[in-house]
């Protein structure tokens, strides 16, 4: 069961088996920002299972372990929700050492392995989560094989691997056949941490547990479906990852595509992992293919240059260190999508994702037609708004349904009101994708991790457009940064009446 309303009562009735859990790349970025605190979280929560064992793989040499504890304190003090707990620290550190080692060097992985056989204590069910630059999934994958740490002789063996799953189509069939050369698939977790976050679980949810709505979700009662993340971010020193991938690849053809499939699948025949990945397939495989030379219909692309954000002056994206010089890499992509099946068939589903930009949000607006008769037309209320439906994903988790009601008084004029399916707060105790995400591997429940065929289709989808733009490489749109993007952008709509939904609250 993967969803989150059903999540918590099929955890409480597992066995779940301790592990020993190797992070490749404990103090990268991944690790520090996400993974750490999503097991301090775990641990703070009591749902590590018994003695589970973290061990942090890194090239460093630690001369005592207050070297990595003291660094790793300070973090998860800044991280930690309601403040950091010194008795959670001290059962974190119970269970965690660093491993210093050469992660593509099969010798490293052998005395790993010589330590995890020798040590008692350390549980033999192993987890290996990949928190590295994509370069090197496939040599670390071989060193763990070689090493013979793929084997499952005396306890299971799993393998995190993050986005983005390749570069293109060709390099994730690569990469899906080195894995597969080292490990079986039920080994293999390809996370996409969207898929653990509360609200895009709920879509399911919201869709599948209402009866009300299903009537209406299809191509003749909605106009238009719009997918947004913004970020006032830039790329916050990960020039080396992120210059030459890009807001498409980086986002669009994991986070938003995902996003895109929940909400136009059609019901699965139960929630096994399998029956929703089936349906998630069938929305990328139809949807239309974008011809070459239709490209920039479809798609556009820009840079963020110097600007403003929340009062502070910031540079532009050529200005970030270890950027190239003339780089044209996009930290703004936008694409519109169709589907071409029976339910969605001429519905546009427009994506859009930027870095450095005016705020902090994730949200699906769904927008309905117009009623087919122009009843008011002779009133005072000269045009009708349509109903949106928002689903706010970040930082407000919510679920609203904007309907238009008569003013108070004489008049016949209308007003938007606001129906909340939830509560519309930013909490400061909201769940992070990951802790969910550890524990479903943990627990070896697959149904939020992907199957090859739905990154295959991806991959696909956004294909012909990377084609484009690595071609041409000698101009970029540009967007000030603190702004909504760029303006030429517009062009994507398929009419006049289309804009991009930037707030839940259209007045903000
Ligand atoms: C990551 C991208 O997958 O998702 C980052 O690589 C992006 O560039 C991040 O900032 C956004 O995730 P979240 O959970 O902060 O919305």
């Amino acid at each position: 069961m993967p969803l989150a309303a059903t999540q918590s009562a099929s955890r409480a009735n597992k066995m779940i088996e301790p592990c020993t859990f190797v992070i490749f790349g404990a103090m990268g970025n991944l690790a520090r920002n996400k993974l750490l605190p999503a097991i301090y979280h775990l641990e703070e929560a009591g749902r590590l299972p018994g003695n589970t064992a973290i061990i942090g793989f890194t090239r460093q040499q630690w001369q005592h372990d207050k070297e990595w504890r003291q660094p790793m304190n300070e973090l998860l003090s800044k991280q930690a929700r309601g403040g950091v707990k010194e008795e959670v620290l001290e059962r974190l550190h119970r269970r965690m050492q660093m491993f210093t080692g050469d992660m593509t060097d099969h010798g490293s992985l052998r005395q790993l392995k010589q330590m995890l056989s020798a040590d008692k204590s350390l549980p033999k069910n192993l987890i290996f989560y990949m928190a590295i630059p994509p370069a090197f999934y496939i040599p670390v994958a071989q060193a763990i094989s070689d090493a013979g740490l793929n084997q499952e002789e005396h306890g299971w063996c799993r393998v995190v691997i993050e986005k983005p799953f390749g570069h293109d189509i060709e390099s994730a069939t690569v990469l899906n056949q080195s894995l597969h050369r080292h490990f079986h698939e039920h080994q293999l977790f390809r996370i996409d941490h969207y898929l653990g976050k509360s609200t895009v679980q709920n879509v399911l949810v919201f869709r599948f547990a209402n009866l009300m709505l299903e009537p209406l979700w299809n191509r003749n009662y909605i106009d238009h479906v719009q997918i947004t993340h913004s970020e006032t971010q830039g790329i916050a020193g990960r020039a080396s990852f992120y210059d030459g991938v890009g807001a498409l690849r980086d986002m669009i053809q994991s986070h938003l595509l995902q996003m895109l499939t929940l909400v136009a699948m059609e019901p699965p025949a139960n929630l096994e992992a399998e029956s929703l990945r089936d349906e998630k397939v069938k929305v990328l495989k139809s949807l239309r293919p974008i011809p070459r030379n239709a490209v920039n219909a479809h798609a556009f692309r820009a840079q963020y240059i110097h600007g403003e954000i929340k009062g502070e002056a910031v540079v532009g994206y050529l200005d970030e260190d270890g950027v190239a010089e003339k780089s044209t890499t996009e930290t703004y992509a936008a694409l519109k999508l169709y589907i071409d099946n029976w339910r969605w068939r001429g519905v546009p589903f427009y994506l859009r994702t930027g870095k450095r930009m005016c705020r902090d949000s994730s949200l699906i607006s769904i927008r309905f037609k117009h009623p087919p008769q122009q009843l008011f037309r002779q009133t005072h209320i000269e045009q009708l708004k349509p109903n949106w439906l928002l689903l706010g994903i970040q930082p407000q988790e919510c679920v609203r349904l904007e309907m238009q009601v008569k003013q108070t008084g004489l008049e016949l004029l209308t007003e938007t009101t606001r129906l909340d399916a939830s509560y519309c707060a930013a909490s400061q105790y909201q769940l992070d994708a990951y802790e969910g995400l550890l524990l479903d591997v943990i627990e070896n429940d697959r149904s939020l991790f992907l199957r090859y065929d739905e990154v295959h289709w991806a991959w696909e989808a956004v294909d012909p457009i990377l084609k484009i733009w690595d071609t041409e490489r000698d101009f970029i749109h540009t967007y000030p940064a603190g702004s909504w993007g760029p303006s030429g952008v517009h062009r994507l709509f398929d009419q006049e009446d289309h804009y991009w939904r930037n707030y839940l609250d259209e007045e903000d």
